[in-house]
């Protein structure tokens, strides 16, 4: 199934992410994998659901000198994954070298994305620990602006920033929005959050959706849900 709902696999291990992929016997579903999954099981994880025929965002907001983040993308892009993100504060120039990096010698290269400031990063906290003036909202437009001049295709933001996002940056720009609930769902740690028919009224390109997938009794349909609401 060809759908832009991405499944946050934050699993501990590769075992239980097989075991939970397994579930979905017709359907490949689109998956993230974050720092701990990647971390713990290294790239062979990466090859074996590509091998498995799902797409895979690899979410590991890369953020350091350009020439170590555009050699680091080099070897992600070789991992045939689809999309892949850093941190937009490592400056245009970091971005540009990652961009380098990820094209492969045929000219392709996975969706690369930005991530703007974290949801986790209270206005407060950006004006007194980061030295940041003005609102989250300019901070997270100047960003989204910067990656697109530096070439890149989108950004992670909330799904209640995307259409802010896309006045600013154009219908092209992409946004990938996680903070993702059904009207009738529990909210755990998310703040600023949105059902999936909401978010595509918004401006979402693609969501991430994780617990309400994960934790639902019955994950594959959870997904077929997520699917058709997003629609
Ligand atoms: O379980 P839940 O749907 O909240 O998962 C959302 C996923 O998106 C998690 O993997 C989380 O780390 C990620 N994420 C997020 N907020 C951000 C960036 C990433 O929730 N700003």
């Amino acid at each position: 199934m060809n759908s832009n709902v991405i499944i946050a696999c934050d699993f501990a291990s590769a075992k239980e992410t097989y075991a939970f992929l397994d579930r979905f016997a017709e359907e490949k579903p689109f998956v993230k994998i974050g720092m701990e999954l990647f971390y713990a099981e290294g790239p062979s994880i990466v090859r074996e659901i590509h091998r498995r025929g799902h797409k895979i965002f690899l979410d590991l907001k890369l953020h350091d000198i350009p020439n170590t983040v555009q050699k680091a993308m080099a070897v992600l892009s070789s991992l045939d994954i689809d999309m892949v993100n850093l941190h937009a504060a490592g400056t245009k120039a970091m971005m540009e070298a990652a961009l380098q990096g990820l094209t492969r010698e045929d000219g392709t290269r996975p969706i690369l994305l930005a991530v703007t400031q974290l949801t986790s990063t209270s206005e407060m906290r950006m004006h007194e620990e980061l030295l940041i003036n003005g609102s989250i909202r300019d901070c997270v437009c100047h960003y989204a602006q910067m990656a697109q001049e530096a070439g890149l295709d989108g950004v992670v933001c909330s799904p209640l920033e995307a259409g802010m996002v896309k006045k600013h940056c154009g219908k092209a720009f992409l946004t990938v929005t996680p903070g993702i609930r059904f009207a009738d769902s529990r909210v755990d740690d998310q703040v600023r959050i949105t059902t999936p028919s909401r978010a595509k009224e918004i401006g979402s390109d693609f969501i991430v959706v994780g617990r309400p997938i994960t934790a639902a009794a019955d994950p594959v349909a959870a997904y077929l849900r997520c699917v058709e609401e997003f629609a």
